[in-house]
């Protein structure tokens, strides 16, 4: 048997739960660090440029704690998507994983996708990079690695229709007045992903499970209607395909980042991976609570809509998390500002990268202007 294949791996957002869980992996695997990219000149960022001393590194802002020749800004961060050869892991959290993902199939490189913003915020320039010479973009969301799995070998017109898991989040069961008074605590306690606070916010209002939405039309060329949700807490199955003659496909397994980000590493091979158990459990399904949860339909209206809406739905949404965790608003004005926002920002085509930051800038404007009336 042909071992894997172990190409330089780079690491975009290195300091956060999907970055290191991909040491983790590429450390197992024994594949080679090439690049190491996050926000800031974090101690945790510095021990890892000490950890990996052959790894090119870029930070975003604030380098100057490190040393020469570190390249610093969104650019050095994309420059290390595009060291040829490698595959780019993109775990940048928000709509700043767009710049680095175009980069790294624009560099005809593998891209192995956590950052689900790329493509909510620009996925027509996505496809577009993706038609570059040798460029892959192999999902990592467990939702979308298990579609990709399960679409292995079959032809993607006979798909009648995919199913995304949703956890439910730790406030499955309550109605609008109760979600009123949660705690940001309260938000952060993910019943069963371990992950960082943006997502983790975006998996209690259902905004994480809309933006996937939003990610599966663009990765798999499926219609809105062929998509649908389902709350299944146990997050054990994390996707179903459903194809035109009825068979029904699903990839299941304990909730483990390091499963999805080893399958995109090592595919077309498949490696051991110890720290992955099945385990038979008792397995639950139901209806989510569209009312309690709006945000799954903004999504769904977002995508639907098209052209610039889903980049404000996501830089909306980055406000407005953001705001919620400096306890500046409740948990449930969380959407109704991004509701406020989709209605300020004037429809647009999404051609250029251009209209994609434009749509993120006009978004956040709008977000921020909800949330301070909102403080007023
Ligand atoms: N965690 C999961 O289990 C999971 C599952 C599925 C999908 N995802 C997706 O994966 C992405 C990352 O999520 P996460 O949970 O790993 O987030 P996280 O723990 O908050 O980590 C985010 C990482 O991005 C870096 N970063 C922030 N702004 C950056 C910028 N402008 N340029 C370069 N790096 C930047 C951060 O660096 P600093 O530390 O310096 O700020 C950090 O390393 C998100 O898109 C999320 O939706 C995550």
């Amino acid at each position: 048997m042909a071992g894997p294949d172990l190409r330089p791996v780079v690491v975009l957002g290195a300091t956060g739960s999907i970055g290191l869980q991909t040491l983790q992996v590429a450390d197992r695997l024994g594949m080679p660090v090439a690049g190491l990219a996050a926000g800031h000149a974090s101690t945790a960022f510095l021990d890892l440029a000490a950890r990996y001393p052959e790894a090119a590194l870029a930070v975003a802002s604030d380098g100057d704690r490190l040393p020469k020749g570190v390249g610093v800004g969104s650019d050095a961060v994309a420059a290390l998507g595009a060291i040829p050869g490698s595959v780019v892991v993109n775990g940048i959290v928000g709509a700043a994983g767009l710049e680095p993902t175009l980069a790294g199939l624009g560099a005809g490189n593998r891209v192995a996708l956590a950052n689900k913003e790329s493509l909510v915020t620009g996925g027509p320039l996505v496809l577009d990079a993706l038609r570059t010479q040798g460029a892959e973009l192999i999902p990592v969301d467990s939702e979308h690695s298990a579609i990709w799995q399960c679409l292995a070998g079959e032809d993607h017109r006979l798909v009648k229709r995919v199913v995304l898991t949703a956890s439910g989040g730790p406030f499955r069961g309550m109605d609008r007045d109760g979600l009123a008074g949660v705690t940001v605590d309260q938000a952060l306690a993910h019943p069963t992903w371990d992950m960082g606070d943006r997502i983790t916010i975006d998996s209690a209002t259902l905004m994480n499970k809309a933006f996937e939405v939003i990610e599966a039309h663009f990765l798999f060329g499926l219609e809105f209607d062929q998509i649908e949700v389902v709350v299944h807490p146990q997050s054990f199955v994390h996707a179903l395909v459903e194809f035109v003659d009825g068979v029904v496909k699903a990839e299941v397994g304990p909730p483990d980042m390091r499963k999805p980000i080893q399958v995109a590493l090592t595919y077309p091979e498949r490696a051991p991976n110890p720290s992955s158990r099945f385990e038979f459990s008792d397995l639950t399904f139901a209806a989510p609570d569209r009312l309690a949860f709006p945000a799954l339909d903004l999504g769904y209206a977002a995508g639907r809509l098209g052209g610039n809406a889903p980049a404000v739905l996501n830089a909306a949404d980055e406000v407005a998390v953001s705001a919620f965790l400096e306890g500046r608003i409740p948990f449930t004005a969380i959407t109704e500002v991004v509701a406020s926002s989709l209605e300020a920002v004037p429809h647009q085509a999404l051609q250029r990268l251009e209209d994609a930051l434009d749509a993120d800038r006009e978004g956040r404007n709008a977000a921020a202007e909800a949330v301070a009336e909102r403080s007023r």
